[in-house]
């Protein structure tokens, strides 16, 4: 296996993929008239791609204003059945018919807040990936994890159960986000070693389920209180394939900085 630094800067074998995650925040005419003034800012751009995860009811406007434009559009969630009765629930297949490309699984907002647990991001993920559509599988541990220095066991617990049954084309349309909670609209970011090592302890446990092959070219971002002036940094490690962003994907130049650091 090549050392991963040169198999990112070399060959190209894995995407820089910068991501928004902009939460409960934006209303369809919000989201029209800020990618419309994005679009221009990051036209050409092309050595990352560039995701919007925007709530549900934005997605339709949002992929009719990103249209012919370098930016994809994705969900927040998605739910595990084909359909039925889930009351409030949205399918995979209906985000496709959407023109939703990407869909953010196992956020810690949605394990900490709506119950989420490993199996269910793992049967979500599955689901989604059945449907053809891309997967931004977040991972990471609590603050009193990594104080009780278990954050390695939690990370690729995490990675084994989320995508246990994933089969290994398939893992070619997950990106996976290292998030670690307590970096989480706090202003506190892991520091661009902390990020490095734990995208590495991800992506060898990526090494042990599917291959050495697999583990280089599988996209690791790091989310947490990612913003325009920490970026480049971050983004500078081996390790560290793209951002999953969220305060500062809110704002088109903050967003556009670091979609510049990454290119
Ligand atoms: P912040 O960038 O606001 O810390 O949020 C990170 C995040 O949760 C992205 O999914």
């Amino acid at each position: 296996m090549l050392e991963p630094k040169l198999m990112k800067g070399y060959n190209k074998m894995r995407r820089t993929v910068i991501a928004g995650n902009w939460k409960m925040n934006m209303t369809p005419s919000q989201a029209k008239a800020f990618i419309e003034e994005l679009r221009p800012m990051v036209e050409g751009m092309d050595k990352c791609d560039i995701v919007l995860c925007v709530p549900y009811v934005d997605i339709a406007v949002a992929v009719e204003a990103a249209k012919g434009s370098n930016i994809h559009i994705g969900a927040e969630n998605v739910h595990f059945a084909k359909s039925g009765a889930y009351t409030g629930e949205i399918s995979a297949d209906m985000l496709n018919e959407i023109g939703c490309e990407y869909v953010v699984i196992g956020h810690s907002e949605r394990r900490q807040y709506f119950a989420e647990t490993d199996e269910t991001v793992n049967l979500r993920t599955k689901a989604a990936l059945a449907a053809g559509l891309k997967v931004i599988l977040c991972l990471g541990e609590v603050k009193e994890e990594r104080l009780a220095g278990i954050t390695d066991e939690v990370v690729s617990m995490q990675t084994k159960l989320d995508l246990a049954g994933v089969s290994a084309e398939e893992l070619k349309n997950v990106i996976i986000a290292y998030e670690p909670v307590w970096a989480i609209g706090t202003g506190l970011t892991a520091t661009p070693e902390q990020a490095d090592e734990t995208c590495g302890v991800i992506r060898a446990t990526i090494a042990k389920l599917y291959g050495a092959e697999a583990a280089d070219e599988i996209t690791i971002q790091y989310g947490g209180s990612m913003n325009d002036a920490n970026a480049a940094e971050l983004l500078s490690k081996a390790n560290v394939d793209g951002g999953l962003i969220g305060g500062a994907s809110l704002k088109t130049d903050k967003f556009t900085t670091i979609v510049k650091a990454a290119n």
